[in-house]
């Protein structure tokens, strides 16, 4: 939540900021705003809503200073206003700061601060960390480093989390950042260095990045870099270059970047496997050093996640359990880390986190880790916060997802959770050969079979128009599709704002059919052939209420009276998901546009929940 951007060089700042919030919007669309020090003096600029009011401010153009810091906002204290966005300034107006994360003793600290006299003009947390800074620095603090020590004076008294740029008009030459718990990057180049919460952001600048580790502060000139640890001992840091394209996060051509991310899917599995296995031969894990001694004492799988990413871990599971026989439980990271889950050195732990700065993920992370679970990191970004916590990371490569409702990544999930099945399947010998033989040429189809979902669209298109103005939607399944059916859900709901439940179709019966009345939209999933008889009952049920109904299907289905079928290709049905969500991902973008919404930027909702 909430995306940062600075910049120190030898070019105008603010034609760079902006650029940076616009890649970064997708974290948080509230409100935008920018500090550059003019004429030896801090120059604020900022207002609530998108970046684009941001840009309509008259004085944005006139800007001439090449150091500057910037904020898109995600609202957490304080509704979205001019006096809530960021940059805040301190009452001296001699600090600015922006911040990502949430200060949680806000309250004792502004109490303190006032006692000194300080007054403050927003209802944020963050305006309490450059009154802070203004309090040390005028407080005490030696001659030596002034500016870094009050820094960190001020940050020592801050509990919670926090990505944070500092600039001051009495140090014009440089930027100090600082993070705990929320991601900060630093891409560096000749003369002039970019600060951002994300790579992608800053990827057509520079390919070479610091990333910043937590309680690691840096101090950024536009010509060299100081990096200090906790107790302001300078050290060296290595560089990490990134491969990454820059036009991989550009909407080429596509209306959305949610339409663009559904149409790469082909590619993006086909990336995801990669160089993981091919026909004839056993899966291989480069990246993580998980053998058959080690596996032979796992008696317990925990996955965990938020979302979608936890969508992902329900089908993972399915595949865990059948090809390794290992008790798999998925837990919704929220609830795992405060549950007191039975961990001990026999659980392995995988953590599927895209953006790899889900706080919830990662403080669950850190808990097993704690309790001495073996953990693994399944994440889209490199060197993202999870992928530097975790024992070992496998990587997603399905490129960069910009919209806020996820699609690639979760199709990459799946199948990386399934060759991962595979891979602990093979060391285990716990399934037999042509199974798994038969399973990887159902995985190496998929790229194609996807491609014919996508050509066949006219369907989905017909119903969204159908559908776009009811209220409540039902979606159903048994088994996967019953996962498949929640993920439908969670991405209708997301960027249509049509309230939607997911039910496994055994559960109708228990409760959820008293709301099936006539006209009412209920979407069911079957495409697995053992219970696709047991499904069917299901939906005619609904159908005798009066219902309309969409059937997804990789099935013959006749003697039927539902309103819409579409038809997708057969698969192994551990990993059916990654075709029958296809429909689901469609439907609620052609719902979401034929009501007119920002379907990349749904109202209320970030990319990357970085707080809790
Ligand atoms: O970056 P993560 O995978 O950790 O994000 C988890 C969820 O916040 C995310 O999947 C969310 O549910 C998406 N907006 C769903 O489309």
């Amino acid at each position: 939540m909430c995306g940062i951007v600075g910049y120190i060089g030898n070019k105008k700042a603010t034609p760079i900021l902006i650029n940076g919030l616009l890649s970064l919007e997708y974290r948080g669309y509230d409100s935008a705003g920018i500090a550059v020090i003019e004429n030896n003096e801090i120059c604020v600029l900022k207002d609530k809503g998108r970046v684009a009011n941001l840009r309509k401010i008259p004085e944005i153009d006139t800007l001439e200073s090449s150091i500057g810091i910037a904020h898109t906002r995600w609202a957490t204290h304080g509704k979205p206003s001019k006096e809530n966005s960021h940059p805040h300034l301190d009452n001296s107006k001699q600090f600015a700061v922006v911040h990502n994360g949430i200060i949680e003793n806000y309250n004792e600290l502004k109490e303190f601060l006032c006692s000194k006299g300080y007054k403050f003009l927003s209802q944020t947390d963050t305006e309490v960390i450059p009154n802070l800074i203004h309090y040390y620095y005028t407080n005490g603090i030696s001659d030596d480093d002034k500016f870094l020590r009050a820094v960190k004076s001020a940050i020592d008294d801050l509990k919670g989390s926090y990505a944070i740029e500092v600039i001051s008009n009495l140090y014009p030459d440089r930027v100090i950042v600082v993070r705990k718990d929320s991601p900060l990057v630093i891409g560096t180049s000749k003369e002039e260095n970019f600060i951002s919460s994300d790579i992608p952001a800053i990827l057509s600048y520079t390919k070479n990045f610091y990333l910043l580790d937590d309680y690691e502060y840096a101090v950024v000139y536009n010509d060299h870099i100081q990096f200090f640890d906790n107790s302001l001992i300078e050290h060296s840091k290595a560089i990490k270059s990134i491969e990454w394209d820059a036009t991989a996060a550009e909407k080429n051509g596509y209306e959305d970047y949610m339409l663009k991310e559904i149409y790469e899917q082909p590619n993006s599995i086909r990336e995801t496997i990669g160089t993981r296995f091919k026909l004839g031969e056993k899966c291989c894990f480069d990246d993580i050093d998980i053998n058959k001694e080690y596996l032979k004492t796992v008696n317990k799988i925990y996955i965990v996640a938020c979302g979608t990413a936890m969508h992902a871990g329900l089908v993972g599971k399915v595949a865990i359990e059948k090809l390794c026989n290992i008790p798999t439980g998925v837990d919704i990271a929220s609830e795992f880390r405060y549950r007191n889950p039975i961990i001990d050195e026999n659980t392995l732990c995988i953590f599927i986190s895209q953006s790899g700065e889900t706080a919830d993920t990662i403080a669950a992370l850190k808990l097993a880790k704690e309790k001495k679970a073996k953990t693994i990191a399944i994440s889209n970004v490199i060197g993202s916060s999870i992928t530097r916590v975790a024992d070992y990371t496998i990587y997603t490569h399905a490129g960069p997802e910009i919209a806020v409702a996820s699609t690639k990544a979760y199709t990459s999930q799946i199948i990386l959770l399934v060759i991962l099945a595979m891979y602990f399947a093979e060391n285990l010998e716990s399934c037999k050969k042509d199974v798994l033989d038969n399973l990887k040429v159902d995985i190496l189809d998929l790229p194609s079979k996807i491609e014919a979902v996508l050509n066949e669209i006219n369907g989905i298109k017909e119903f969204a128009n159908k559908i776009y103005t009811e209220k409540d939607m039902y979606f159903l399944g048994r088994g996967n599709d019953y996962y498949v059916a929640m993920e439908g859900s969670l991405k209708l709901k997301e960027i249509s704002y049509i309230h939607s439940e997911a039910y496994a179709s055994g559960e109708l019966k228990h409760g959820p059919i008293a709301l099936i009345e006539n006209d009412v939209t209920v979407i069911g999933i079957l495409t697995d052939s053992n219970l696709v008889d047991k499904s069917i009952s299901n939906i005619q049920e609904v159908v005798s209420r009066g219902a309309k109904t969409l059937v997804i299907t990789n099935q013959r289905l006749t003697n039927n009276n539902f309103d819409f079928i579409i038809n997708v290709p057969e698969t192994n049905n551990l990993i059916s998901p990654v075709l029958s969500v296809i429909p689901l991902q469609l439907l609620a973008y052609y719902i979401s546009k034929n009501k007119g919404l920002d379907v990349d930027k749904p109202r209320n909702l970030a990319k990357s929940v970085t707080v809790e």
